[in-house]
């Protein structure tokens, strides 16, 4: 899709979209084409009851005395109160409105004198994230269901600020698009090292990607994650992305650590058939930080963040391990692996170890697909947040309620803590198998050192989304990435 940000003038021909303020409100344009219409904008808005209400739309079909194909007008509301998460939402229900039409104008003549450059260039991230398809395996589709719009011309008083502004918005969108290509892969072409090979590409955008393999990571003694992949035909690796966009004097990078399984099919501990193809995206949490990594490289972030994800398959296999096995992790810590289905915590246990010991970091956030039991708490409403440290924790709530990607704080505690003691090793992997989330993150913290920050996203619920939401189709959502982009834009931009 074309987007080009311009001045004010509603077209002679084509399709239009005009946003309409709380009672009806048109904009100078918009009013002036009614009036040239003999009153179609207004007398439409009355039969069909339209009075504005944001993200409301009404369609008028070739209005008499114009040439247009259509008018769409979208109620925006109170349009002082648009932030940008409204503007993208708005872009999302735009983009739903016009994607019949191959181009369309998006007259936003209500904006004037109120942030209307950061409006415009958030509508048009909204219309690019409401866009996407993943369409690379359809070989038959019907046309007349496919989205024609290639051409988006957004009008504003603001042009020059929209173009400015859209350079971080696009970012973020190409971030988020990353990330949803990586999700929505089968596990047949995304696994550890195609994985790995994609995020090779990230090196254009000036990213430093290294990718470590199973020798070197047994050499430092990573026996939790490389358990997990001991069952795979594929081999296990390590991704290392570095953007040192703040250079020395930015100081210890944050660090952000994806789990990677890129098929989880519970290995010995099986899971059962329904629902197992959707373990293709149990490696979201990579997927997340591969497409946070493009986003502030694409937008030249002045940060130092270190990427890191461990990706891994977890089979069941002659060679896989067993219910029971002990396994030693980086950080000398035995484990007793009493369910092979709880792997996440295994893999992420040696790459938080890992990020905390070679990059000294001044803080950790790590984003999973933990648990089903998160999905059961919050449905796909929120993530589950939890953290050692209530500052970072404010600060992770506060980037989500920002771009309406929602957080909400789980409680931890010694008396969680307890459930994981193991009679042979120095944990078990699972707790009572109630509050199983809470107990999952207890199993993370073991890994993390006295004195670093740290904080845990349980995203199971938020990754994939088979209704698809307000910015995005059916199927891989990209949550994380607005998220994590303002949580490092709020606090190490400043
Ligand atoms: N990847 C799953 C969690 C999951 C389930 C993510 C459904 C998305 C949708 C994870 O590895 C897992 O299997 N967790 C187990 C843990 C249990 C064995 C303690 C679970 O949640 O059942
Ligand atoms: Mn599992
Ligand atoms: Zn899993």
């Amino acid at each position: 899709m074309k987007i080009a940000f311009s001045k004010i003038a509603i077209p002679a021909q084509g399709a239009v979209i005009l946003p309409v303020g709380d009672g009806g409100r048109l904009g100078p344009a918009a009013g002036a084409l009614d009036k040239r219409t003999g009153g179609a904008l207004s007398r439409a808005m009355k039969v069909a009851d339209f009075r504005g209400k944001r993200e409301k739309t009404l369609t008028i079909v070739v209005p008499a005395g114009t040439k247009l194909s259509r008018v769409v007008l979208v109620g925006v509301g109170d349009a002082k109160s648009v932030d940008g998460m409204a503007a993208e939402r708005l872009g999302a229900v735009m983009f739903d409105a016009a994607a019949g039409d191959a181009g369309v104008a998006i007259v936003l003549d209500l904006f004037d004198g109120i942030a209307a450059g950061a409006v415009a260039a958030h509508i048009a991230g909204g219309l690019l994230q409401k866009s996407y398809r993943f369409a690379k395996y359809r070989t038959k589709e019907d046309e007349s269901g496919k989205p024609k719009l290639k051409d988006v011309d957004i009008q504003t008083g603001a042009a020059a600020e929209a173009k400015r502004m859209f350079i971080a918005v696009s970012a973020v969108v190409d971030g988020i698009f990353f990330t949803r290509d990586l999700v929505s892969e089968p596990a047949n072409v995304i696994y550890p090292a195609s994985f790995a090979a994609r995020a090779r590409e990230l090196a254009k955008d000036g990213i430093k990607v290294e990718v470590l393999g199973e020798a070197q990571m047994k050499k430092l003694g990573m026996g939790s994650l490389l358990g997990v992949g001991q069952g795979s035909e594929r081999e296990s690796q390590l991704l290392v992305m570095r953007w040192d966009g703040a250079g020395k004097s930015g100081g210890a990078p944050l660090a952000v650590v994806g789990k990677g399984v890129c098929f989880d099919t519970g290995g010995i501990s099986l899971k059962t058939p329904p629902g197992m193809w959707d373990m293709k995206w149990d490696m979201a949490g990579a997927g997340i930080v591969a497409g946070l990594m493009r986003t502030l490289a694409r937008r030249k972030a002045k940060v130092n963040v270190v990427g890191l994800c461990g990706l891994v398959e977890n089979m069941p296999d002659g060679r896989a391990q067993r219910p029971g096995d002990v396994v030693t992790s980086m950080s000398g810590q035995t484990i007793e692996v009493q369910n092979t289905d709880a792997e996440g915590r295994l893999v992420l246990a040696d790459v938080v170890w890992y990020a905390q010991e070679r990059f000294k970091p001044s803080a950790v956030v790590d984003l999973a697909t933990l648990t089903g039991a998160i999905i059961q708490t919050f449905n796909d409403h929120y993530a589950g947040l939890f953290a050692n440290d209530d500052d970072l924790a404010q600060r992770l709530g506060a980037a989500g309620k920002t771009v309406g990607e929602r957080l909400w704080r789980m409680p931890m505690g010694d008396e969680y803590d307890r459930e994981l003691k193991s009679l042979i090793a120095d944990m078990k992997n699972i707790g009572s198998g109630k509050g199983g989330s809470i107990t999952a993150a207890q199993f993370i913290q073991r890994f993390i050192r006295k004195g670093t920050a740290w904080a845990h996203l349980d995203i199971a619920g938020v990754v994939w989304n088979e209704k698809g939401t307000v910015l995005s189709a059916p199927g891989a959502t990209g949550f994380g990435v607005r998220l994590l982009n303002q949580f490092v834009a709020d606090n190490y931009e400043k």
